[in-house]
């Protein structure tokens, strides 16, 4: 008996409301045009030789999106056992681990995809700066990456609290006691933030609104119109030392399928079995249920936020909270607009440290970021007590002012310095951006392993 079939007509007028360029009879080849429709709306048809090669980008930009996907997909499958309340979030973070199939893999991949991301993405940026793929036209795209690297911090500090174990719930007690040393409204965010005067159900509540859809919105939103942009601004082209600017009207191209989209797919592929290789042997860390009256000693902040909470030991709160970042964030937005005198500087873009003396000044600044933050560290730690030294003056001025505008001061004048003696205002911008780089990571590296008990200062081991 035959089967009563859809109307071919019917079908074909299906398929063309889908579909409307011509399509492939076979099943292989409509879902190829499919895909291949969907990548060229990515990418463009055609990509320079240059783009390919893998040690000028690392395919970082790429990392980031595989992350960031990764986290959409382990996080609305947590969603289905997670319970935003004091009572219920570490019992339900528990049942996850130990009761449901899988559930503590897919635990460990959205906490390890988290962290990842956040490195990933730091590391794009220098990248990009280390090659001054930010240079016109790309500064408003270098403002975009900005923001994404703000929000991929506060999805990660939110997400820290919502286990509702020791670590989460002190670690947010750190880092929102930071906010409220803002002179004025700081209190008042503090407040707001918490819903309260300390870390409750409020909290936990708020942070979990924002971790799963005020953030991820931005972010998807952001993402898509950076990857667009990449594409308006065109992608930079790695160049040798030395080599002219590259004439893209006369450079080598090959059709972006198969070409990048292999080496995406196959980079791509290579991480996440990575990453599933990692998560499935390392744990998540879960520390015993929070305690509000037992704090750990040492209480620390999470990890990326380990180099404020080592400044706050050195500095009044007022510069911590407010000057420093507020004189980064202004630094980094004005830099792509800044960082080349078209008239009289040779362009740089593609270059890896912009020239030889780019190189030697990245090596050189590396260096002393690492030794003088130490140095001072230690001098701060057990001599140097400006507070007591200068007790005739307020603290903010002693422990604040005084040693911000020592090292402002010296800032200036070594970049002053640098122009006297040759450097390009880019190989000067390069050099201080990778001597605070270096102090940041060294005061960072020196919060986490060398802080113990009372948060005194000890070695790692
Ligand atoms: C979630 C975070 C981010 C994602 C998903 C992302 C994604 C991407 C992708 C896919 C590309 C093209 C390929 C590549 O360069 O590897 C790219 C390029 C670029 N990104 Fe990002 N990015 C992020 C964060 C940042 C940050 C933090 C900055 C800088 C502050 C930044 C600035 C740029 C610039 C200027 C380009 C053009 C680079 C060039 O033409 O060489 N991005 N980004």
């Amino acid at each position: 008996m035959s089967q009563p079939t859809l109307n071919p007509n019917l079908r074909e007028r299906v398929r063309r409301s889908i579909q409307r360029d011509p399509f492939p009879d076979d099943s292989r080849g409509r879902a190829r045009q499919v895909l291949n429709d969907l990548i060229l709306h990515l990418h463009a048809t055609k990509v320079p030789v240059r783009a390919l090669k893998i040690s000028y980008s690392f395919g970082l930009g790429l990392l980031a999106i595989l992350f960031f996907l990764v986290l959409i997909v382990t996080g609305v499958l947590l969603l289905f056992v997670y319970t935003p309340t004091p009572e219920d979030a570490y019992a339900s973070i528990r049942i996850l681990e130990t009761e449901i199939w899988m559930g503590q893999l897919v635990r460990n991949l959205h906490h390890w995809s988290g962290n990842a991301l956040l490195i990933v993405a730091a590391l794009h940026m220098l990248r990009v700066f280390y090659t001054a793929a930010f240079h016109p036209p790309r500064e408003f795209n270098w403002l975009l990456g900005l923001g994404l690297l703000v929000l991929v911090a506060l999805s990660n500090f939110t997400g820290y609290l919502l286990p509702w174990d020791q670590l989460a719930f002190w670690a947010t007690t750190i880092v929102t006691g930071m906010i409220g040393y803002i002179p004025a409204i700081g209190e008042g965010l503090k407040q707001w933030l918490l819903g309260g005067p300390e870390v409750g159900g409020a909290t936990l509540r708020t942070f979990f609104a924002f971790h799963i859809v005020v953030f991820p919105l931005f972010m998807a939103i952001i993402v898509s119109y950076h990857i667009w942009r990449v594409r308006k601004d065109s992608f930079s082209l790695p160049r040798d030392l030395d080599e002219p600017p590259v004439d893209r009207r006369q450079i080598e191209r090959v059709t972006t399928i198969p070409h990048l989209v292999n080496l995406e797919l196959g980079f791509g592929l290579l991480t996440l079995a990575l990453l599933i290789a990692w998560a499935t042997w390392v744990n998540a860390p879960l520390e015993p249920a929070a305690n509000p009256s037992h704090p750990p000693n040492p209480a620390k902040a999470a990890w990326y936020f380990m180099g404020f909470q080592e400044l706050l030991l050195h500095f009044h709160p007022l510069i911590v909270t407010l000057v420093i970042p507020g004189f980064t964030a202004a630094a980094l937005i004005a830099l792509p607009y800044m960082d080349r005198n078209p008239a009289t500087e040779p362009d740089v873009e593609g270059i890896w440290f912009r020239s030889r003396h780019g190189r030697r000044l990245t090596a050189i600044n590396t260096v002393l970021g690492i030794v003088i933050t130490t140095a001072w560290v230690i001098l701060d730690e057990k001599w140097l007590d400006l507070p007591e030294l200068l007790d005739f003056l307020p603290v903010l001025i002693s422990d604040g002012v005084i040693p911000f505008g020592a090292i402002l001061l010296f800032l200036i004048g070594y970049h002053w310095l640098l122009g006297r003696r040759g450097a390009t205002i880019s190989e000067r911008n390069l050099a201080l951006f990778t001597l605070l780089c270096a102090a940041f990571l060294t005061l960072t590296a020196i919060g986490i392993f060398c802080r113990g008990e009372n948060m005194a200062l000890g070695w790692p081991w």
